[in-house]
C-alpha cells in the first residue's frame, strides 16, 4: 500500500520504518530534506523511501498518516486542503492543549470538519512512540484503540495496526474520538507513575 506519512518524527518515523520493512511504499513529507535527522532516517530506510513536500506526500498516499504536534496541525491541513478527498487520513495526533473555543469535541472531528471528504480514522495515539517497536507485553499484545466513520477504511487501518504488531479495538465512529483522546491523557498521568514502558489492554472473554 502507498503510504504518505506527514512528520517523520517519533511516531511517523517509526510507523513509515515498520510499514517500509513490510513492504508498504512510504512516502515522507519533511520540511527540511538535508537535516541530519531525515538523512539517518533515510540511510535506515535505503533508498526505496522518498521524501518530499506536505502535497506530494498526500498525493502519493492512498493512506495518510498525520503525524505532527498539535500546534503544526492548523498549518498542515491548510497545505493539504483538497487534495483528501476519498483518502484515508490516519490521526495520530494529540492535542495535550485546552481546545480552541471554534472545536468539537476532539481533534480528529476539527480534522475531519477541516479535511471534507477526507475518512479520518483515529489510531495509534494512545501509547508512546517508545513501544512501537515492540508492542508485546508478556504474552500480551498492546491494545490501539480506533474510530472512524468508514467501514472499508477502519478496516485498511486495522490491517496496518495489527502488521505493527498492535491488538486493533473498534471503538466505534469518530464521535468516538474524544474518548480515545482521553485514554492518552490517562496514559501519560499512569506513564509519571510507572514509566513510558506501559501500554493499555483490553481484556476480552
Ligand atoms: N511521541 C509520542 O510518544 C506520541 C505518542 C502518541 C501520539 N503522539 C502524537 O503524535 C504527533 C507527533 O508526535 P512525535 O512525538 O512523533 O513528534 P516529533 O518527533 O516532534 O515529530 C513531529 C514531526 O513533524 C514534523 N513537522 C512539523 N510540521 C511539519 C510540516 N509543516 N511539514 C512536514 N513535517 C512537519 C517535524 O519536522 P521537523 O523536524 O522539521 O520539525 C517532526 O519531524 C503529536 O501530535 C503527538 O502528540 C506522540
Amino acid at each position: 500500500m502507498k503510504i504518505g506519512i506527514l512528520g517523520a518524527g517519533n511516531i511517523g518515523g517509526n510507523l513509515g520504518k515498520i510499514w517500509a520493512a513490510k513492504g508498504h511504499e512510504i512516502f515522507f513529507a519533511v520540511r527540511e530534506p538535508h537535516s541530519d535527522k531525515v538523512k539517518a532516517l533515510l540511510n535506515e530506510l535505503g533508498s526505496s523511501v522518498r521524501t518530499g513536500s506536505l502535497q506530494e506526500a498526500v498525493s502519493f498516499g492512498e493512506v495518510v498518516l498525520l503525524a505532527v504536534h498539535w500546534q503544526n496541525v492548523p498549518a498542515v491541513l491548510q497545505e493539504i486542503q483538497g487534495l483528501m478527498s476519498d483518502k484515508i487520513l490516519i490521526d495520530s495526533t494529540n492535542r495535550m492543549i485546552p481546545p480552541p473555543p471554534d472545536t468539537t469535541g476532539s481533534a480528529a472531528e476539527d480534522i475531519a470538519r477541516a479535511l471534507p471528504g477526507a475518512k479520518v480514522i483515529k489510531a495509534f495515539s494512545t501509547l508512546g512512540a517508545n513501544n512501537l517497536t515492540n508492542l508485546k507485553f508478556g504474552s500480551e499484545d498492546a491494545s490501539t484503540f480506533i474510530c472512524g466513520d468508514d467501514p472499508k477504511a477502519k478496516a485498511i487501518v486495522t490491517q496496518l495496526g495489527e502488521e505493527l504488531g498492535f491488538d486493533v479495538v473498534d471503538a466505534g465512529l469518530l464521535n468516538t474520538a474524544p474518548l480515545i483522546e482521553s485514554l492518552t491523557k490517562l496514559w501519560v498521568q499512569i506513564s509519571r507513575n510507572y514509566g513510558r514502558e506501559i501500554a493499555l489492554k483490553l481484556l476480552r472473554r
